[in-house]
């Protein structure tokens, strides 16, 4: 079956999802935009060959003819433009991190069910990052129980516009992916929280730009997690470690060390959502929500089960502010 999509909002990120959209032409069309930027829209019409423009969400409602619509509005810009879609019966996949708070993303999720649509998130470090492969090898008993996952992200990042006046940054920006893809490995939910951020002077913006988080989760792995937005040394590396084996994870690929005392990896894998592949990993998020529409299922990344990355999120800055280490209930605060 064949979508016709809307995107609403055609700044930085909605480049990726164009890509995407048109390697996937036989599942996609792209019928209308909207942005009430006029350059952006203006840009992405001509771009990507879209008939339609609109400024405003309810112009867009009225005036295009579309089953599934891709929000890539600001973080703090979604939750009315989600429920005017959902109130239009549109199915929403909304970009990452899905909410700014987790009542926010819980009023969205409720908002949806009420009005019978599907939402789901664009969780796309599943892919672009190789967690989907060592999804499978865990899966398959390649490490092992899982005893630790490491993972460090750093480089230097000066982000500019709107994301300089939120109070949250770092964690919102790119520990939202992080934290998603433990939750998305193990198959498991978080049992405690602790986490410790900071603002470091040399990075124009409001919210955190270091920070340490440590997870337990409640089949007994612990993720450590440390991200940086001020490091002059970049660095992107997970570790996956198990009974049986170590899984190294970078962009590219992964890599299994074994046992058997040999220095270099037993086995090797390439992400084919690394570098190039960053729409395909985005257009794989589309897709999840397209095959659920299609069998009436949830997606894999839908609203719901992004409630739980998001509580990661809200009880990581929680433990940060007030010192202390924080419990989580089946996955919730
Ligand atoms: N998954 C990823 O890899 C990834 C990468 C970058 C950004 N993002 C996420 O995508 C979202 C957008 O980020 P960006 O970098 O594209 O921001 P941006 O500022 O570059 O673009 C946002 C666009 O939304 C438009 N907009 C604002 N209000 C609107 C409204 N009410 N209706 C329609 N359009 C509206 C703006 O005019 C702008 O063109 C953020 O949530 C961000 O976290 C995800």
């Amino acid at each position: 079956m064949k979508f016709n999509i809307a995107v609403i909002g055609c700044g930085g990120v909605s480049s990726m999802h164009f890509e995407g959209f048109a390697r996937h032409s036989d599942r996609v069309e792209v019928v209308a935009v909207c942005d009430p930027f006029e350059g952006n829209r203006a840009q992405a019409q001509q771009k990507y060959g879209v008939a339609q423009g609109f400024a405003t969400v309810e112009e867009l409602i009225a005036g295009a003819d579309f089953t599934v619509a891709v929000v890539c509005t600001p973080t703090n810009v979604r939750e009315a433009v989600v429920a005017q879609l959902a109130a239009a019966g549109k199915h929403i996949l909304v970009e990452k991190p899905f909410a700014s708070s987790l009542e926010e993303g819980e009023r969205m999720v409720e908002e949806c069910e009420k009005n019978g649509v599907l939402l789901a998130v664009d969780q796309n470090f599943r892919y672009h990052f190789p967690f989907h492969l060592a999804k499978q090898q865990i899966a398959e008993g390649t490490v092992g129980n899982v005893t630790a996952i490491h993972l460090q992200h750093m480089h230097f990042r000066q982000d500019t516009g709107w994301r300089t006046r939120e109070k949250r940054h770092t964690l919102e920006i790119m520990g939202v992916h992080w934290l998603d893809g433990f939750r998305w490995i193990l198959g498991s939910e978080g049992k405690s929280v602790s986490a410790q951020m900071r603002h470091s002077s040399i990075i124009d913006c409001v919210g955190e730009t270091d920070l340490s988080a440590q997870v337990a989760f409640e089949n007994g792995t612990f993720a450590t997690y440390i991200d940086s937005f001020s490091s002059l040394i970049p660095r992107c590396e997970a570790l996956i470690i198990g009974d049986k084996g170590t899984l190294r994870l970078d962009y590219g690929g992964m890599e299994l060390y074994d046992h058997s005392g040999a220095p270099q990896p037993a086995q090797k894998w390439v992400n084919s959502f690394g570098g190039d592949g960053k729409p395909d990993s985005a257009f794989e998020c589309l897709e999840q929500l397209f095959l659920a529409i299609e069998s009436g299922e949830q997606p894999s990344n839908g609203g719901r089960d992004n409630i739980k990355t998001l509580t990661l999120m809200e009880a990581a800055y929680l433990s940060s502010e007030s010192g202390y280490t924080i419990p989580l209930e089946g996955g919730q605060l």
